[in-house]
């Protein structure tokens, strides 16, 4: 197999990539190669809540809809991102009482699911409810307003919603057996208790030459509760500008954590996020870092690529 897309087809895996619906429209170079390279996509911002309901009841989902055709007409999954965060929330979510909220939750998680059910394979229900902090619960609104039953109540809705669909709970920094990854187990031992979870994703958000050691153990730790694992929004940053030992060291973590999801039969996939570097949120994130995925700035394939494609068993 000599694409990404074939060799992942090949071992029954999903290599996915976060996608933005205006250069999917505008740029026929980026379009093609999202085409021809991936079998998976995810809406990296046009399914946030911010997106699909700015003002209460008030849905808007061309941008979402855009991608979700194209993987259609692609025969690509989508998997879904995501119901339940404290960022990109409009304000006037934020602002409910504790009953109000749960209703709006409810309400947009039964309009979004609805309206993707069949389309959209899986969905990232809630995003990064655990803090950095000794892995204690984020101090969210979501939390402050509805207490910590609000992640039970958006996976119950989640599932009556669309109960062919994967849900998964999602968050960065737990790729390792850490303080946070050890709550998430926890969080995922309930959920998975009541049949209202299908899978962990891990964001793999990492930085060069920092793949944890710990990261087989850990993923297998959750295969092992009866869940899927998922690499969700993997990028590898680098200290500008980098030099070629710097992309070289970069394919190496790319080809460990793929393999690493490419050996374990639970794992649904690997997703990129972002297609070229000049579309990575990292350099605003973390200035003077950057250069953290699979392809340049001129669409040319990096190290990282081809260590993608031998980690899928291409080549
Ligand atoms: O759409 C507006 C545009 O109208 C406006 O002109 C422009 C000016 O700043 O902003 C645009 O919105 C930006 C949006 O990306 C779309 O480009 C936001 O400012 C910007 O904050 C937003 O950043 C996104 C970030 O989530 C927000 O928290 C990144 O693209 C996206 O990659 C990032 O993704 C998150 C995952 O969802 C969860 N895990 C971490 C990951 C990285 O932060």
């Amino acid at each position: 197999q000599t694409t990404l897309r074939g060799a992942a087809d090949a071992i029954g895996k999903d290599i996915g990539v976060a996608v933005d619906a205006n250069r999917l429209q505008s740029n026929a170079q980026y379009r093609d190669i999202v085409a021809s390279e991936f079998n998976s996509l995810t809406a990296e911002n046009a399914m946030k809540w911010d997106a699909t309901e700015p003002s209460d009841g008030n849905y808007t989902f061309s941008q979402a809809d855009s991608i979700v055709d194209f993987a259609e007409d692609n025969n690509q999954t989508v998997h879904g991102h995501t119901f339940v965060w404290h960022q990109q929330t409009p304000s006037w979510v934020q602002s409910l009482n504790a009953t109000s909220m749960r209703t709006a939750m409810v309400d947009h998680i039964n309009t979004v699911a609805n309206r993707y059910e069949g389309r959209v394979d899986s969905w990232d229900v809630v995003n990064e409810v655990v803090s950095d902090n000794n892995g204690a619960m984020r101090d969210s609104f979501w939390l402050r307003t509805m207490g910590e039953g609000y992640i039970t109540t958006a996976f119950q809705t989640a599932r009556a919603a669309d109960p062919n669909a994967d849900l998964y709970i999602n968050d960065y920094s737990i790729d390792g057996i850490n303080a946070k990854s050890d709550t998430v187990y926890r969080i995922a031992q309930g959920l998975k208790s009541q049949n209202i979870l299908d899978g962990v994703g891990f964001q793999a958000h990492l930085i060069l030459g920092q793949v944890p050691s710990t990261m087989e153990a850990n993923l297998q730790r959750f295969v092992d509760l009866g869940l899927k694992v998922r690499i969700t929004e993997l990028d590898i940053r680098i200290n500008l500008p980098a030099d070629s030992a710097e992309l070289q060291q970069q394919a190496n973590d790319y080809q460990r954590v793929v393999e690493i999801c490419a050996e374990l039969a639970d794992c649904s996939g690997v997703t990129v996020w972002g297609l070229r570097d000049a579309d990575s949120w990292v350099p605003g994130t973390f200035p003077g870092t950057g250069a953290p995925l699979l392809y340049a700035d001129d669409y040319s394939k990096k190290p990282a690529y081809t260590a993608v494609l031998n980690a899928l068993g291409g080549d």
